[in-house]
């Protein structure tokens, strides 16, 4: 699909007429870190995954990279979808530009669900990082970058046991091309702070961190809970910075529980109808409910 000037890769599954979840994934990953995610939802949602400009198989496009451009994409992505409201779910990068986007078009959101992300913006010394870090993709290429942030994107005890995903994530990585790489580290060294507007977010959050997460530690997730009104925390054992990929289980149960929770009036009203094979009922009453919403 066209977005903005580029081929956006996308995928689209379940009911048209459920509630949209849209996932959005960290640096430098693709839509697939979301796959175990889809397919827990997918029977009760309408789930959307999506690469962003520079990664997985979208396209790059000529604008500079910008957590701004992230959101301004994912808005024209859902004007293009016809979906006027999503809950999003972003994990680190992808939880900046959920925050982001809330800030801007607080009406596109239902929910958040913010993983292994921050509110903070990059401190100097991190930002002396990404450049060292942008350095060393120029000197020496895309697979010793991978190789090195393998290690603090996963728990000690995954980096020997989780081979299937540490090889998952490596790949994800080395199809990431060094413009897009160092555009992103750039776009990311730049980034706003969001929590100020934090006290702002008036829509229910679950907030997910790996409790061995060395990126975006628990301490961080914190501050994110006490200064968001209406937000759920859990801390998920056995995983570090990626913890939908090293905790499926408990991701996915904390996950599921939260959707049930906010989209409970929209569930109960389907499984009814369902049931009954009063569908026509179903469907008059989801148009009140989202006028209600409107
Ligand atoms: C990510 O997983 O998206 C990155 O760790 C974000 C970051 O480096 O700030």
């Amino acid at each position: 699909m066209m977005v903005n000037d580029m081929q956006v890769n996308y995928t689209d599954l379940g009911p048209d007429e459920a509630p949209v979840i849209i996932f959005i994934h960290g640096f430098p990953l693709d839509m697939s870190m979301w796959n175990s995610q889809v397919e827990v939802l997918k029977d009760q949602f309408r789930v959307i995954t999506y690469d962003i400009r520079g990664h997985g198989s979208s396209d790059t496009g000529n604008d500079p990279f910008s957590i701004d451009l992230f959101v301004d994409d994912l808005i024209r992505f859902m004007d293009v979808l016809k979906i006027a409201k999503a809950s999003i779910c972003g994990l680190s990068m992808g939880g900046y530009i959920a925050l982001n986007a809330y800030e801007h078009y607080p009406e596109r959101f239902e929910a958040l669900v913010l993983c292994d992300t921050s509110c903070m913006a990059d401190s100097p010394e991190a930002q002396e990082k990404r450049l060292k870090s942008i350095e060393n993709v120029i000197t020496n290429g895309v697979a010793t970058y991978a190789v090195e942030s393998i290690m603090n994107l996963f728990t000690k005890d995954s980096l020997t046991s989780e081979i299937v995903e540490i090889n998952a994530v490596k790949k994800m990585i080395l199809n990431t091309s060094e413009l897009s790489l160092c555009s992103t580290l750039l776009a990311l060294s730049a980034r706003q702070e969001t929590f100020s507007k934090l006290p702002k977010i008036n829509v229910p959050v679950l907030i997910l961190v790996g409790r061995e997460d060395l990126i975006t530690p628990p301490a961080v997730a914190e501050v994110m809970h006490k200064n968001i009104k209406d937000s759920f925390l859990q801390v998920l054992d056995h995983a570090g910075h990626l913890s939908n990929l090293e905790n499926p289980g408990d991701f996915n149960q904390h996950l599921k529980m939260f959707l049930n929770m906010v989209y409970k009036e929209h569930l109960i009203i389907n499984q009814t109808a369902n049931h009954s094979g009063l569908r026509e009922l179903r469907n008059k009453l989801n148009m009140l409910l989202s006028f209600r919403s409107i």
